[in-house]
């Protein structure tokens, strides 16, 4: 059933404990970029269950869907959407809040990037409790575009970030 890339996609992962700070094992996508096989791969699978979906906006998340995005939107002839910290886009923006473990956080977009009724793919490289995907779905569709799915490379299942996504699919390469 799993395809055979995703095995060295995985490994080409580098984990690093305390990071950034103590009791996180960080999940660090920068080895997976020095791999020219897995990196190719990762784009070639997100690529093969996106083309032909009819999908105009590819919004990659700060600051690793940024790395993931723009490849896979050129792939399927969508345009590439950056959702960003806070004041960090130059134009008129519309912000959305949403609640970390301790305090909060906001991503924001530029006004005008999208239209009502355009269908959009949101990448990350990972989802841990889903808050931040969940912002990223509400202020697409507070402008009335459809999300067709999110997509990650990595998903920490024990968070259950997916529950907090309710009814929204879900696409990731690796889980666990
Ligand atoms: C990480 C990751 C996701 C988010 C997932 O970003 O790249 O964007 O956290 O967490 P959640 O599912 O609990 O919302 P990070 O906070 O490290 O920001 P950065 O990419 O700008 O470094």
């Amino acid at each position: 059933e799993k395809d055979p890339r995703i095995a060295r996609i995985s490994s080409s992962i580098r984990i690093i404990p305390d990071f950034p700070k103590k009791g996180i094992l960080f999940q660090d996508i920068t080895t997976l970029l020095l791999d020219t096989k897995a990196f190719k791969d990762t784009i070639d699978l997100f690529v093969d269950r996106y083309k032909g979906k009819n999908i105009s906006v590819v919004a990659g998340i700060e600051a690793r869907g940024f790395i993931f995005g723009p490849p896979i939107a050129l792939a399927i002839g969508a345009k590439f959407v950056p959702l960003r910290k806070p004041k960090k886009l130059p134009g008129e923006v519309i912000s959305e809040e949403y609640s970390l473990e301790y305090g909060k956080d906001v991503i924001e977009m530029h006004v005008g990037a999208v239209q009502a009724g355009e269908r959009a793919l949101v990448i990350d490289d990972l989802i841990a409790t889903g808050g931040t995907l969940c912002a990223a779905i509400s202020l697409l569709e507070r402008v009335g575009v459809h999300v067709v799915e999110c997509a990650c490379v990595i998903e920490l299942p024990e968070l259950k970030g997916r529950e907090r996504l309710e009814d929204k699919p879900l696409f990731v390469l690796i889980s666990g």
